[in-house]
């Protein structure tokens, strides 16, 4: 050792330790102590007996470490009574050998306080709780996993939006069964550059989660790589299920193309009115005209067939230019309290007689105290042909129509159903058979207009139409109507 003043100093600090340090040989002599070791008999500590000094026995203490150390020739930590003579083990020793070359020469005893050791564990403890706590009730999903895809966290909500147990994460999961495919290193690829939030982090970023069932999560996910230095050691993921909300964006995607849509038919139903009106006023010249001549001229009999022919194709253009005013609600509704009974009958004899209504077996069941319902019979009449033309083509010709009348189920209205035994609505095409334009009739045959031109009107009626089919098995339109007092509407 070196000069008097750094020994001294090895003394304040030894004595300043504030925990008691001696040293006693193999027999448990005392040799030398520091100042809490002495404090209470002096100077004379050397050459007592420590079990003797500390306690006032007169034999070792049971759990004295030294005979441990000299067997074991290594440190030892034990547990005994404090110095106060007290009974409890409250306080530890740490014995520690000293050689002298291959020899035990003496052993250094420390006491640690056991009773603040305690409190910090109780401590350590508790904040470790709280934060389990805190990563157990977060709201979104937290995983951590070490570099080898091992899982070391996984909260509830992980637990929630992947279906697996935390338990089966923590012992059989990697974080690749989490992120499908080649989703893990995409994260991590990510995670490395600088186009995410800065290295190391990774905000927002949409992605895929497995689920136990094999199905797939989207979700949002925020992670950040744990460093110990510049060494990843781990990474860390927040994230949350997107699933509802995707639901309702594709929800509120399908809504703006119906939107869309609805605005395109408004301005292609103004176009089709104007050019309606602009067609009304020649064709009504050119049937008046021809009329005229047909009356008031002696013509040869060539002459007046072809007259009569340029008045029949008139009359077809103005019955289109009726239909394209129809299209573009631009006529009159004229409101009245009708019979649907009687209106449907009508149309099924219109339709019963045409070629395509041979093969089909017709069975009307309307109920005969059905009450009258305000409603412009026109309209409806074309609304009833729609419909049941359409079941005639999608049958080919070939099978049962079945029209039926009854109150509807609240007793404040009637419901007018059509059934066919056709081929029946795809799943995917049913929820757009009232689109307009929605056809699966080939060029030339079907305009695809049909069904939206009778959902309006119905519509206009305050009513209800909807459709239920089965592949195989055929298809039902129902059309509610309300009962109310009549009125003209525009
Ligand atoms: N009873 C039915 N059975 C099977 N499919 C049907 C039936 N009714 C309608 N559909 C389907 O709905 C589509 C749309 O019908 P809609 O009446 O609106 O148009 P369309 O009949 O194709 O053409 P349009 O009526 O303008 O001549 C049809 O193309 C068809 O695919
Ligand atoms: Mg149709």
């Amino acid at each position: 050792m070196g000069s008097e003043t750094e020994k001294e100093y090895y003394r304040k600090v030894l004595d300043s330790l504030g925990r008691r340090l001696f040293v006693v040989s193999p027999d448990l002599k005392l040799l030398a102590g520091n100042r809490p070791a002495t404090k209470k008999g002096g100077p004379e500590v050397v050459g007592k007996k420590c079990y003797e000094y500390f306690y006032g026995e007169d034999a070792p203490c049971q759990s004295c470490p030294v005979p441990e150390v000299l067997k074991s020739r290594r440190p030892v930590v034990r547990r005994v009574r404090d110095a106060d003579g007290g009974t409890e083990q409250t306080q530890c020793l740490q014995a520690t050998p000293l050689f002298d070359g291959q020899d035990i020469e003496a052993v250094t005893v420390l006491d640690i306080d056991l009773v603040h050791l305690h409190s910090l564990e109780t401590e350590l403890t508790r904040s470790n709780a709280f934060l389990r706590n805190l990563i157990m009730s977060s709201v979104d999903g937290i995983i951590a996993s070490d570099m080898k895809g091992k899982i070391l966290i996984f909260n509830e909500a992980a637990s929630k939006i992947s279906g697996y147990t935390i338990d089966e994460a923590l012992t059989e999961l990697n974080i690749r069964n989490i992120y499908p495919g080649d989703g893990a290193r995409e994260v991590m690829r990510n995670l490395r550059s600088n186009d995410h939030g800065g290295k190391g982090k990774l905000k927002f970023y949409p992605i895929d989660c497995s689920r136990k069932d094999g199905s797939m999560a989207p979700i949002r996910l925020s992670a950040a790589v744990i460093y110990e230095g510049d060494k990843e050691i781990a990474t860390a993921g927040f994230f949350y299920d997107r699933s509802e909300k995707k639901e309702l964006e594709q929800k509120l995607q399908k809504t703006q193309i119906q939107l869309l849509q609805a605005e395109k038919m408004a301005s292609l139903g103004k176009l089709a009115a104007g050019v309606a009106h602009q067609l009304n006023n020649p064709l009504g010249g050119i049937t008046l005209y021809a009329q005229l001549m047909l009356e008031e001229y002696a013509l040869e009999e060539g002459a007046k067939e072809d007259l009569t022919r340029i008045i029949d194709d008139a009359e077809r253009c103005r019955d289109t230019v009726r239909e394209l005013l129809e299209f573009a609600r631009q006529t009159r509704q004229e409101i009245l309290m009708n019979d649907l009974n009687h209106a449907i009958s009508r149309t099924l004899f219109l339709l019963e007689n045409q070629a395509l209504f041979h093969n089909i077996e017709i069975i009307k069941s309307l109920d005969p105290d059905l009450p009258k319902v305000p409603s412009d019979v026109q309209q409806l009449n074309h609304v009833f042909m729609n419909i049941i033309l359409n079941a005639a083509e999608a049958m080919e010709g070939t099978g049962q129509l079945r029209v039926e009348t009854l109150p509807s189920d609240n007793g404040c209205g009637i419901l007018i159903r059509i059934s066919d035994t056709g081929p029946g609505i795809p799943e995917d095409a049913l929820p757009h058979v009232f689109e307009p334009f929605f056809t699966t009739k080939e060029q030339g045959k079907g305009t695809g207009l049909g069904l939206s031109l009778a959902y309006g009107i119905i519509e206009n009626h305050g009513g209800r139409i909807w459709a239920e089919s089965k592949i195989g098995e055929g298809t039902t339109f129902t059309i509610e109507l309300p009962m109310g007092q009549p009125s003209e509407q525009e």
